[in-house]
């Protein structure tokens, strides 16, 4: 019996609660990364338990997550749906996943919401800082042995999670993109490399960022080796720091079994 691990994580928070479920689970594994441009998987799923983990953007499952999966299916396989979120809601994105899973015919088992450092989190304005931490792994890990026990007991049952349908609407800042600090900004390319969308690219010696390809995950700012990559847009830095003030209360997993 196998484990399948489908994550779409720019900042790794999903990527991390992924590996740790399936490490309760204890199968082997395969990994399907959708994070990387250009990584759409194509393939049908018929046995084993496949762990689906991905961000929430805006209290929904992001939009390239849904794209990226469209030719994931399954004839009836066990799936467990999992969303990370930086501490402040996951909205309708659980149940939102777990509907997409159902619809691509897989077996939903078990959902959850764990929680990861927030994507706009930075030293000045920290949320989540650290997140996924230790019991957060635990907490996973548990949550793994949880489903391999009901998957062996030939429980296939999908709980209730939280959530509604209609799903809340889509939002996002427009025209929006992290900047270049250009005096600490090395030129290395590794900002272009780690792109999940290819939105940035060097013109005339300079790294640009394309706003309408940039989903602002902030993978280019948290990997960024010279910290040359940062949020300057107004709008956006009221929202983080709204989200600053009002989300430092942990927030701690839910298991849906
Ligand atoms: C565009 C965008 C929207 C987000 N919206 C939410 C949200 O609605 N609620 C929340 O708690 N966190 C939100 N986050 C934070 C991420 O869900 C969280 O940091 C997650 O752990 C990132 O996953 P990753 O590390 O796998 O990329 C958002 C992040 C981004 C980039």
């Amino acid at each position: 019996m196998k484990t399948n691990l489908i994550y779409f994580s720019p900042t790794e928070t999903s990527e991390k609660i992924c590996k740790s479920i399936a490490k309760g689970i204890g199968f082997d594994t395969e990994i399907f990364d959708i994070t990387p441009y250009g990584s759409d998987v194509d393939t049908l799923i018929s046995d084993g338990i496949s762990v689906f983990a991905f961000p929430v953007y805006a209290g929904r499952v992001p939009l390239i997550v849904a794209e990226r999966m469209k030719n994931i299916k399954s004839d009836g396989s066990a799936a467990v749906a999992v969303v990370l979120y930086g501490n402040r809601d996951y909205d309708d994105a659980l149940v939102e996943l777990k509907d997409m899973l159902n619809d691509a015919g897989f077996k939903v088992i078990a959902g959850a919401a764990f929680i990861g450092e927030h994507s706009y989190s930075s030293s000045k304005t920290p949320v989540a800082k650290n997140r996924p931490d230790e019991e957060d792994i635990k907490k996973a890990s548990d949550f793994g042995k949880a489903v391999l026990e009901k998957f062996e007991s030939g429980n296939t049952e999908t709980p209730e999670m939280k959530g509604n349908y209609p799903y809340k609407e889509r939002m996002g800042f427009k025209d929006v993109t992290p900047l270049t600090h250009k005096h600490k900004c090395a030129l290395c390319g590794s900002c272009i490399k780690i792109c999940p969308t290819k939105a940035i690219s060097f013109e005339k010696g300079q790294i640009v960022s394309t706003a309408d390809k940039c989903i602002m995950c902030c993978a280019c700012i948290k990997k960024c080796p010279n910290n040359a990559r940062y949020i300057g847009a107004e709008p956006l830095l009221e929202r983080i720091d709204m989200l600053h003030k009002n989300c430092q209360t942990r927030k701690e997993p839910e298991t849906f079994l």
